[in-house]
């Protein structure tokens, strides 16, 4: 089965960490985003990808040019200038033939695509999109269905607007029939122009809503979310067994037992002082080093960060080139941790 992912986005939300990194490749437990994705639809039988680059493409390109995935074929479609959702897409797809998924490449969920594949023949659909309930929807693109058909599509509603809570999850079963439904050469929206417009044409869009789990990494908050629930276990990273309340090691690192408070990642190399405290909730990269006296907890290092002497780090993205702070919130839902003042926006300090 082939596959299409968008990869092409700008992140702008999840800026300043999307400042030198596109969002598809931001690390999650030290792997890219985007891998962790890959070798997921794998599992479902996806053998062949399209990335479908635009923002940042060379590093997602030279990447995958070392690092392969098992059972994958990756090719490249580029976009000069953002094609958006269904521009992407149709300059993607220019070949296939049979059916194929397409993938936002910002989302963790754990939809079975073998059942939406079953799902979509079963309903004779043009296309399936997989939606999630939200209690909010007000920043999602929200639909409407009946039966298990689509059948009116609202983006960003207002308050009063709000006659659904199934918003799109990101996650598509395309016939290549409606491609011609999509034109050539220009920025086009899948959820504002190709899904109206199909049914508009008659097609039938079905809707599929069986997904326990699902996260749309867009912003900070959210991108520290996914490691919280991966710890927690809510979460499973294919290839990856991570259970709740324990301590995850890459290798060769130095940690004195004492200072760990679970649960908490640690990648390679990382050296951690006798008398610093990790965690709980934290998620260290390699070659990352805690000085003594220093308190790391319900925050994520990437790579090569050092935190100095007597440092307290709590509810923070913390880069070798950025810090984001005041995420603390991320856990107040779980935990005794103060609840932040919510006027307060988040703090970033760019190194
Ligand atoms: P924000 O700027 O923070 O909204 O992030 P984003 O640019 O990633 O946009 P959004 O989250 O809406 O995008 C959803 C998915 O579509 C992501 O995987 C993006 O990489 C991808 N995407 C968005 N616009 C384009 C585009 O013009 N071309 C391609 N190829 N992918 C896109």
């Amino acid at each position: 089965m082939k596959a299409i992912f968008l990869v092409g986005g700008k992140g702008t939300r999840l800026r300043p960490l999307t400042a030198k990194i596109p969002k598809p490749m931001v690390p999650l437990m030290n792997k890219p985003l985007l891998v962790r994705n890959l070798e997921r639809v794998v599992q479902y039988g996806v053998d062949e990808v399209i990335l479908c680059t635009g923002y940042k493409s060379s590093m997602i390109e030279s990447y995958f040019m070392k690092n392969k995935i098992d059972g994958l074929q990756i090719r490249f479609a580029f976009e000069d200038s953002p094609l958006g959702t269904g521009g992407a897409i149709k300059n993607a797809a220019q070949d296939l033939t049979e059916e194929f998924f397409v993938f936002n490449a910002d989302i963790l969920n754990r939809i079975d695509l073998r059942q939406m594949a079953r799902f979509h023949k079963r309903m004779k659909a043009d296309v399936t999109i997989a939606v999630t309930s939200v209690e909010d929807p007000s920043s999602y693109g929200v639909i409407e269905q009946k039966n298990g058909y689509a059948l009116r599509f609202k983006e960003k509603p207002r308050l009063s607007e709000i006659t659904s809570h199934f918003i799109n999850a990101g996650v598509y079963l395309f016939k290549p029939e409606v491609l011609p439904f999509i034109e050539d050469g220009r920025p086009v929206s899948l959820e504002r122009e190709v899904f109206p417009r199909l049914l508009a044409e008659g097609k039938k869009i079905a809707v599929y809503e069986n997904n326990s789990y699902w996260l749309d990494i867009g912003n900070p908050r959210a991108y520290l979310q996914a490691h919280k629930d991966i710890l927690d276990g809510k979460y499973l990273l294919p290839k990856e067994n991570y259970v709740k309340n324990s301590l995850y090691q890459e290798g060769n690192s130095t940690v004195p037992l004492s200072s760990i408070r679970e649960p908490v990642y640690l990648g390679q190399n990382v050296h951690i002082s006798l008398k610093a405290i990790v965690g709980p909730y934290a998620c260290i990269g390699d070659d990352c080093i805690i000085d003594a006296g220093c308190v790391v907890q319900y925050s994520l290092l990437w790579n090569k960060v050092h935190i100095k002497k007597d440092e307290k780090i709590s509810g923070a993205i913390i880069t070798p080139d950025c810090r984001l702070f005041d995420l603390q919130d991320v856990f107040v839902r779980d935990f005794d941790v103060q609840e932040p003042d919510k006027s307060v926006t988040l703090l970033t300090q760019v190194l």
